[in-house]
């Protein structure tokens, strides 16, 4: 197989038969151990301590690299003055959701001086998918790409590439964030923005003193790469493009899409994209910028405008590969990026996403729907304390978020034990509205009214149920994107459009055929988004807007899948070494 990964060696690979799973799998074994410790880094001519795994800060890495059918068995230690949890962003985490890592969801944080072992098997997933960490706003240096290799014989349903290199881009602050956000929460304000978008943890050339931090890709001509690109960036969501070059999809969020070439595209926080470079057939004596640039509309506070520049340099035919090519007398083109607010093209570049649906790999979409939601998302406020002066929208409010006007607070202890258990009592209410209880013009004029309930509830439905789901974005405090991101399953993108959604005549134009599957999906700004999954893995399931402010604010809330009848349609129970709280 063409890949440029070499397996660290303290990967263990043993073929084994799985004792606590019902099916009889065989995979091998993978074992990481991630030291969460902290680590002093400089950026833009400016050092900090950050939290990062194995004192590894994105370059990228710690890489975990398994097959589809593995064991993933992943010790985190934590040696930091934070609680901790780490998610393993879009795996399905089929019965074990004990392992996928939201704090007070389905675990509580690992304490400072503990340890806990996260174990999953990798099901009928394949492609590039992320691990970052799930409390508070850690996952700004906290994270780094997780690749699922097709089974061992299996081949890409493309021409394999010559090359994988996993792009990740991040954002990087001049100041410790667990202090902007704790600031912002204390007067309700929007927190600061980043200082600098970065590639692989490097913010490039067009930034003040960082042209020797700056991501280089070196390719050979006439060979074809696959860069796994990942957005974990905590608030941008980006456009990205490669001067002169075209960029050929052919994943998203771990599953397989119909190809379709671009010149530039754009991923939200939490979305993963995999795309085919074809180098040029001939050493073009140039150099070309690999850039990213937020794409944002009307945002009550400022965002990031800057620009994160790589760049694409090209060997020498038949030099050493440890040559190097790139020098600065070279032309050096640069990519013409979208507008800023340029939603239009988002929306045609999200309607060109489709289910691969070969009998291979088909798109089982749900094509009869068992329970429809409806719920609102979007920002919102809650009201000043008493004798106290904030710098929310107002100086008598705070900034807030909710679904279906619920802005969700954490509950103490994590939810799914208090389930597992019985003693949801005094943790969470199961009464999640199926639809907005005050229904307004979603995206005309907002209420005068923007202050929105706190709450904890969940939304509770049977094993097995086909759910419809229309995300209605809004325009209270403005218009905006919100990437949905769902824990525990994919969905299918049925259905998207701009303004109110209309029940009675959206429906008809849902693509029940080959719609995308995926783990993340953009509510258009000013618009809705359709989804359909079916219900089939038991746990609570947190839900939420991959923008780290909005779920804040409280754009967030969480599914209860109950158990099946049968024995495999369970929720195991929880590893001995569950952090407690
Ligand atoms: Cu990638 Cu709940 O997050």
């Amino acid at each position: 197989m063409a890949t440029s990964y070499l397996l660290p060696c303290y990967v263990v690979i043993t073929v084994l038969v799985l004792f606590f799973s019902v099916d009889v799998t065989e995979g091998a074994i993978r074992e990481y151990q991630f030291d969460v410790q902290m680590t002093n880094v400089t950026r833009l001519c400016s050092s900090k301590s950050i939290v990062t795994v194995n004192g590894q800060f994105p370059a990228p890495g710690p890489t975990v690299f398994a097959r589809e059918g593995d064991f993933v068995v992943i010790r985190v230690v934590n040696h930091v003055p934070y609680n901790m949890s780490i998610h393993w962003h879009g795996i399905r985490q089929l019965r074990t959701g004990w392992a996928d890592g939201p704090a007070y969801i389905t675990q509580c944080p690992i304490q400072t001086g503990q340890s806990y072992v996260y174990n999953y098997t990798i099901v009928g997933q394949r492609g590039t998918l992320w691990w970052h960490a799930h409390i508070s706003w850690l996952r700004a240096t906290v994270y780094g790409p997780l690749v699922i290799l097709p089974k061992l014989g299996v081949p890409y349903p493309f021409p394999a590439p010559y090359k994988e290199v996993p792009v990740i881009f991040g954002e990087w602050w001049l100041s410790d964030t667990e202090v902007v956000i704790n600031q912002a929460l204390q007067v309700g304000a929007g927190p600061n923005v980043s200082d600098a978008h970065t590639i692989n943890g490097l913010p490039g050339p067009l930034y003040n003193c960082s042209a020797k931090d700056t991501f280089k890709l070196k390719v050979k001509p006439g060979k074809t790469y696959m860069l796994r690109l990942i957005n974990a960036a905590l608030n941008d969501e980006l456009f990205f493009s490669i001067a002169n070059h075209s960029l050929t999809v052919v994943e998203v969020d771990a599953v397989y899409v119909k190809p379709f070439t671009v010149d530039t595209l754009f991923i939200a926080p939490g979305q993963t994209t995999n795309v085919l470079l074809a180098a040029k057939p001939f050493y073009p004596g140039a150099n070309y910028y690999m850039s990213a640039r937020t794409y944002s509309t009307g945002r009550p506070a400022t965002f990031d405008n800057t620009t994160v520049a790589g760049i694409l340099e090209y060997e020498y035919p038949d030099a050493p590969s440890s040559a190097a090519s790139f020098h600065k007398a070279l032309p050096l083109y640069r990519p013409a990026l979208p507008q800023l607010n340029d939603t239009s093209f988002v929306g045609n570049f999200t309607a060109k996403l489709r289910s691969l649906a070969t009998p291979q790999y088909p798109a089982a979409v749900p094509q009869t729907v068992d329970k429809r939601f409806f719920f609102t998302v979007g920002l919102g406020t809650h009201p000043c304390p008493a004798n106290t002066t904030c710098q929310g929208p107002t100086n008598t409010t705070q900034f807030a978020a909710s679904v279906n006007n619920v802005s969700f607070v954490l509950p103490t202890k994590a939810l799914l034990h208090s389930h597992f258990t019985g003693l949801s009592s005094g943790v969470y209410e199961s009464d999640f509205p199926v639809a907005p209880l005050t229904p307004f013009n979603y995206t005309g004029t907002p209420p005068n009214n923007t202050n929105v309930a706190n709450g904890t509830k969940l939304m509770v439905i049977p094993y097995g149920t086909n759910v419809e789901l229309v995300m209605q974005g809004t325009s209270i405090l403005g218009i905006e994107s919100h990437p949905l991101h769902l824990h525990g399953f994919n969905f299918f993108v049925v259905g998207q459009g701009y303004g109110n959604y209309d029940p009675v005549n959206d429906p008809a134009k849902f693509n029940l055929v080959d719609p995308v599957e995926r783990n993340t999906v953009g509510v258009p700004a000013g618009g809705w988004v359709a989804i359909r999954f079916l219900a089939d893995n038991p746990g609570v399931w947190f839900m939420h807007c991959h923008l780290e402010v909005h779920t804040t604010w409280g754009l967030r809330m969480a599914w209860l899948v109950l158990d099946g009848s049968l024995p495999h349609q369970k929720l195991l129970p929880p590893p001995s070494d569950i952090p407690k709280c």
